[in-house]
Order: structure tokens, then C-alpha cells, then sequence
């Protein structure tokens, strides 16, 4: 009898020691195997207030510290432009950088990791030697969807490279305005455009499966990132292109115009949606919940996350009124789910935890978006893969990249004018040449070829600023061995005429700039472009190359030109230019912009009653390749 009790306690013990022991094991949220709406309900239903309110911050790395990450249960950080670990940082450094915060992240009570995200844009653009592909403005141009999945696969790669899972990226701006300073972040004017180039999302996150519901967040491994369509919604279409300002549009132009790429972003899977700064008839964007909630999340069912953009909830209102608690207020109401804060994060967990307690914030809402930021964390298996490695580090500036980039170069060139008539052709121009002359701004100018948002958030002129090859380098590796090619930035007309040059090659163009900083209501050529225009065309027959984020006041230099080719900001590979002017390829891209003659017709796009271009949407000469 004492030995059958004594194996009976001996039972239970093991069966209860077990069970605990299985408790451990059998984590629901932690399981891979389960469908990730069950983790997603198991882990919320753990969380303390504190907890859930954490999820919903996105800091910047600046003075950020593990501590301060596991003390606030920090959901996100970000690097804002130009923030990075150390100067020329290595991805190693990265990778470093990224996985101590991950750590703080992963030592909290239920060890929810952090995502990390970052303008990838064109390329990987922040980081030192990354592959820079041309600004979105040249890729329209392209019309090859295929070209730019591709392109989304190495910016996935090149930013895995250095620890991170998250990219802010496409823009899917439709810009009606090129007085807009993000103009060139825009793939084209037309619709139609832009939700082709949506193929990068499948490049960037990976191809969805066959009957895959529209909506829901998508990232297929460890070499593909979330993405983030963004700015929801209008952001391309504001008075006079002024960046963060008013959309004024009827209910059909927001739906025919602005809204149609968010539908194919959704289909593809999107993880992310930001919101735009801009308003959408006086309503500030990140206010909007009839968009946002009533129209993103309820109609066209979007189950990823959406995102503020920088400090996107404060200018909901403006002093002498500010007052912050109304912006979370407003912001989350709406239906934004994780706010980039991105410094204050005690004023903001502060703010928003108040407005819980207060009911003035349902606790639903707040459930409602970490379950979808929690959605996105399982579906792209940062549990299971929180802490990056060194094995991707090789594919940043990889040669095949950079390959890439060049391609999309040729691509994305529009070939203006070429000659007097069809019969006279300047371009391709003849490999061998006795002497030829290259000027401007931007013919050995790797900063001002690749635009704002590379290295640093304006971008910065000059050769310095990271690994590429400049037009003018381009031009000296296309050449016959015999050419002597001069460089002379910006020359005088005598001199020209009196070096017996047989042709030249003019690159001027716009000074790198970003967001409201790249604002302008006269997109004149800047000095010292049109000087060095008439200075060299007048005295030998010349090619000038533009090197703009949008078209630009051109139209009375036009006559003067030989041939002219609008180049966009093609990024680090100016090879690619050289590639087409000498002949390896043809010409073949097509406006996906309307080339507007003054600023007084804007704005001004294809389609509309007023439509007098200098060159129309479309418009673009081709070549065949001479070699
Ligand atoms: C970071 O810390 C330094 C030193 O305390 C301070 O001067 C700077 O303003 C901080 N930067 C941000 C963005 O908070
Ligand atoms: C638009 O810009 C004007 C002029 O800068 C400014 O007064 C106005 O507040 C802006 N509107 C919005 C909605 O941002
Ligand atoms: C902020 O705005 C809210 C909502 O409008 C209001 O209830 C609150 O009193 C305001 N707080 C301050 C400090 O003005
Ligand atoms: C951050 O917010 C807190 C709480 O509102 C405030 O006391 C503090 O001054 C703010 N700090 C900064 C740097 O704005
Ligand atoms: C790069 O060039 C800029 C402008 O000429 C200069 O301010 C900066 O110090 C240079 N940086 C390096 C690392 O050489
Ligand atoms: C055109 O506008 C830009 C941006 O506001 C300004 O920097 C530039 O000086 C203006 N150019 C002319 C010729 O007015």
C-alpha cells in the first residue's frame, strides 16, 4: 500500500514537473510552427499596458542604449538620414550597432525583438559603399517593372548586409507638381506608372503564394526585408508642390490618382504603409482616420502596420496650440500604429498611457495596432532570426549590384534632341576622336549625380561623399584609347574655340537637396549651368546631359544643344551614361514626366485640357547601338 502511494506521488510529481517543463517548451507566441494570428493572440493577451505601449514607439539610434530599450519595451528604431553608427562605417559595425539594441530588446520579460528600419530609397543609401541606384524619378522611365524588382532584391540584400530587416521604401508618390522638393522619389506623373513599378515590393519582401490575401504583411526569409509603401495618401499632389502641405482633390482624382498603387502594394503583400505629412483637403493625413482606418485597414483590409512618418503626429498642431497629447491623441484614433517619434519617447509613452487611462484611447485601438506590428514581427520570422549575422555582408556595393545599377542607368536616360533632324545624328558619339572636351557641375561630381538622400539626408556635392564612378570616369573608360578627353569644369567660350575640340560633353544640372529643402516655384537650370551651356555649345558642337531630380526651365537653351539627354539622378554607376552616349547601347527610355516649358503651366500633366509641353509625357528619341 505505502509503496503504491509512493508511486502514485511519485506519478503525480512527474506528470506536474513535466507539465511545468512542458509550459516552458510549449509557449504558444514562441512556436514557429503555429499560424501566426494564434501567436499573435497568445502573446498580446500576455502583455501589460506598459508593454503594448512600447510596441507602438519607433526611435532613433542617436543616444539610444539597450537599457533604454528593454526598460521601455521599445518596439522600433530607426536611423533617421545620414544616422549612422560611426563615419564610413563598416557593415560589420552595423550589424554590431543593430544587434546590441536587439539584445536590450530580447531581455525583456517576453522578449518581443525590435525592428529596426531605414531609408533604403535607391539602394542603401545611408550606408557608406552601398550600391546607389537612380532616385525613382529615372526608374519610371525605365517602364520595366522586371528591372526594378531586381533592383528591390539587392537593396533587400545590401541592407541585410548590415543587420537590418526593415526599408522605408517604395515611395509610390504620384507627383502632379515638380515644384515638389520629393519629386524625384516619385517613379512618374502618371498612375499608371507607379503601380507597375510596384514590383519592387515583391523584390524587396519576396513573391507572394498563389491565392494570397490581399492585405496581409509578407516577407519570404532572411534575405528580404519589410517594406513600407508610403506616403499614404496624396503626398505628390499638394498646392504648388509645396512638400507637406494640402491636397486639394475630388473624391475621384484621390481615387483614380493618389490611391490606385496602394491597392497593388496590398496585393503584394506590404508590410508597412506610412503616412503622409501632407493634408488631404485641409485634414492632416495623420488625423485622417475615414483613410486611414475607414478606407486602409476596413475596406481595402490591411493587416500590416501603418507608421508616422518623423515626427509626423506633431504637426498635427501648431504653436501657439501645440499640444502634443491631442497629436497622439488624434494620431492614434485615426489608426497609426507605431509612431516615429522619434527622440521624446517619455513624453510620448507618458501621453499616450494618460489618454489610456483616461478612456479617451479605447484599450481596443491600442490592441488593435500591436497586433498588427506583432503580425509583422511573426509573419517575417524576426523571432526565431532576431540577432543578424556577418553572412551578407559581401553583398554591399557588390560588383553584381553595382552591374545592376549601371543597367538601370542606360535605362532610365531620355534621349531629348539629337542633331537638327533624323539625318544628322549626334549621338552615339565616335569612340575615337582626337580630342574631346567634358565640362559642368556634375560631369565629376559623384554627390550632385546621386542626388539628396545618399550618405546623408540633403545629399552632398563632391567625390568624397562614397564609392562610385562619376560621368566624366565613365566617359574616360568608354573612350578609344587615342581620345584625349579634357576635363574643364566650367570654361570660356575662347578657350573652347580655340582647342580644336570635336565635340563636347556638358553635364549641368540641380545641387543635391532633399524634401522641403528641394521646394522650388522656379526650377530655373542653376548657375553655373547656363553659362557653361553657352560657353561651350556656342563654340563646338556639343551633348548637354541634365542631372535633375524633374524637369526644368530649359526650352531657350534648346536651340544651342546638339543633342540632349536628361540623365535624372542616376546614383554611383555613371558608367551607364557613357554606356549609351558612345554607342555600347541605344537610347530607349520614355518621359514618365511631362516637360513643362515655363512654371506658370503648373501644374501640368499628360492628359490635361492646357497640355502645351516642351516635350510631352512619353516623348523620348532612340538609338541604335553603333558597336
Ligand atoms: C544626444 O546627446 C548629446 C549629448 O548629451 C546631446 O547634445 C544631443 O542633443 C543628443 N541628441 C539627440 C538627438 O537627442
Ligand atoms: C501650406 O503652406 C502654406 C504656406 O507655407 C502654409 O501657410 C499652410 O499652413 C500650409 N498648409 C498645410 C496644410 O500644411
Ligand atoms: C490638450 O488638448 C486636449 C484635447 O484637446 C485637452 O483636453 C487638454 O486640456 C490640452 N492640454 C493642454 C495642456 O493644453
Ligand atoms: C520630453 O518630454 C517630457 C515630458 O513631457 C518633458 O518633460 C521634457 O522636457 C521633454 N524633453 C525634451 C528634450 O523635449
Ligand atoms: C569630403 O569633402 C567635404 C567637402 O569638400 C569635406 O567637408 C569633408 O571633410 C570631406 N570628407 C572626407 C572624409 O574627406
Ligand atoms: C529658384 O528657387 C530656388 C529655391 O527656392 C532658389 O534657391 C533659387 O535662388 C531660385 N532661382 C532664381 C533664379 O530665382
Amino acid at each position: 500500500m505505502a509503496k503504491a502511494w509512493i508511486a502514485l506521488v511519485g506519478l503525480l510529481f512527474i506528470c506536474c514537473w513535466s507539465s511545468t517543463m512542458g509550459a516552458e517548451e510549449h509557449v504558444l507566441y514562441k512556436d514557429p510552427t503555429k499560424p501566426v494570428d494564434k501567436r499573435v493572440k497568445d502573446l498580446l493577451k500576455r502583455m501589460t499596458l506598459e508593454e503594448k505601449i512600447g510596441q507602438m514607439v519607433q526611435l532613433e539610434r542617436t543616444n539610444m542604449t539597450a537599457e533604454i530599450m528593454r526598460k521601455y519595451y521599445i518596439g522600433s528604431l530607426l536611423s533617421g538620414g545620414g544616422s549612422v553608427p560611426a563615419d564610413r562605417a563598416s557593415p560589420k559595425q552595423w550589424v554590431d550597432m543593430v544587434n546590441t539594441f536587439q539584445k536590450g530588446s530580447l531581455s525583456t520579460r517576453l522578449g518581443i525583438p525590435m525592428i529596426y528600419g531605414i531609408d533604403a530609397v535607391h539602394g542603401h543609401n545611408n550606408v557608406y559603399k552601398a550600391t546607389i541606384f537612380p532616385h525613382n524619378v529615372g526608374l519610371g522611365v525605365t517602364r520595366d517593372p522586371a528591372l526594378v524588382k531586381k533592383i528591390g532584391a539587392a537593396t533587400a540584400l545590401e541592407v541585410r548586409a548590415t543587420g537590418i530587416p526593415y526599408a522605408f521604401a517604395p515611395c509610390i508618390a504620384v507627383c502632379r507638381d515638380p515644384r515638389w522638393g520629393r519629386c524625384y522619389e516619385s517613379y512618374s506623373e502618371d498612375h499608371k506608372i507607379v503601380q507597375m513599378m510596384t514590383e519592387i515590393i515583391p523584390g524587396l519582401q519576396g513573391d507572394v503564394p498563389a491565392n494570397f490575401q490581399r492585405g496581409t504583411p509578407f516577407v519570404s526569409g532572411k534575405d528580404k526585408v519589410a517594406a513600407c509603401a508610403k506616403h499614404f495618401v496624396g503626398d505628390g499632389g499638394t498646392v504648388k508642390g509645396i512638400n507637406e502641405n494640402n491636397t486639394i482633390v475630388t473624391h475621384n482624382e484621390l481615387y483614380s490618382i493618389h490611391m490606385p498603387a496602394y491597392l497593388n502594394s496590398l496585393d503584394k503583400g506590404v508590410a508597412t504603409v506610412m503616412v503622409s505629412y501632407s493634408s488631404i483637403n485641409g485634414l492632416k493625413m495623420h488625423a485622417n482616420r475615414g483613410l486611414v482606418t475607414g478606407f486602409l485597414k476596413r475596406k481595402l483590409k490591411f493587416r500590416g502596420f501603418v507608421i508616422s512618418d518623423w515626427e509626423g503626429i506633431d504637426r498635427i498642431t501648431y504653436p501657439p496650440h501645440k499640444n502634443y497629447s491631442y497629436s497622439i491623441l488624434k494620431s492614434v484614433n485615426a489608426g497609426v500604429d507605431m509612431v516615429m517619434v522619434p527622440y521624446n519617447y517619455t513624453e510620448f509613452i507618458n501621453g499616450l498611457t494618460d489618454l489610456v487611462n483616461k478612456k479617451a484611447i479605447r484599450i481596443q485601438r491600442i490592441d488593435d495596432a500591436v497586433r498588427r506590428i506583432l503580425r509583422v514581427k511573426f509573419a517575417m520570422g524576426l523571432f526565431e532570426n532576431p540577432l543578424a549575422d556577418y553572412s551578407f555582408v559581401d553583398k554591399l556595393g557588390s560588383k553584381e549590384h553595382r552591374e545592376l545599377a549601371r543597367e538601370a542607368v542606360r535605362k532610365s536616360l531620355v534621349l531629348l534632341k539629337n542633331g537638327k533632324s533624323a539625318k544628322s545624328p549626334v549621338v552615339p558619339l565616335p569612340k575615337k576622336a582626337s580630342k574631346i572636351l567634358v565640362a559642368g557641375t556634375h560631369a565629376d561630381n559623384l554627390g550632385n549625380q546621386c542626388g539628396g538622400w545618399t550618405i546623408k539626408w540633403q545629399g552632398q556635392e563632391g567625390n568624397n561623399l562614397t564609392a562610385g564612378t562619376t560621368i566624366l570616369k565613365g566617359i574616360q573608360a568608354a573612350v578609344d584609347p587615342s581620345t584625349k578627353v579634357v576635363f574643364k569644369e566650367n570654361p570660356n567660350a575662347k578657350y573652347v574655340k580655340s582647342q580644336g575640340f570635336s565635340h563636347a560633353i556638358v553635364v549641368v544640372g540641380e545641387p543635391p537637396y532633399a524634401e522641403t529643402a528641394g521646394d522650388n516655384l522656379n526650377l530655373t537650370l542653376p548657375n553655373p549651368g547656363p553659362k557653361i551651356i553657352n560657353n561651350v555649345c556656342g563654340a563646338v558642337k556639343c551633348v548637354v546631359v541634365i542631372v535633375s531630380g524633374r524637369p526644368l526651365v530649359i526650352e531657350s537653351y534648346v536651340p544651342k544643344i546638339d543633342a540632349l539627354v536628361a540623365a535624372w539622378l542616376p546614383g554611383s554607376e555613371g558608367q551607364g551614361v557613357a554606356d549609351v552616349l558612345f554607342g555600347d547601347y541605344g537610347f530607349t527610355g520614355k518621359l514618365a514626366r511631362t516637360w513643362f516649358k515655363r512654371v506658370d503651366q503648373l501644374p501640368m500633366n499628360v492628359g490635361d485640357k492646357h497640355y502645351d509641353p516642351l516635350f510631352p509625357f512619353g516623348f523620348g528619341l532612340e538609338t541604335k547601338p553603333s558597336n
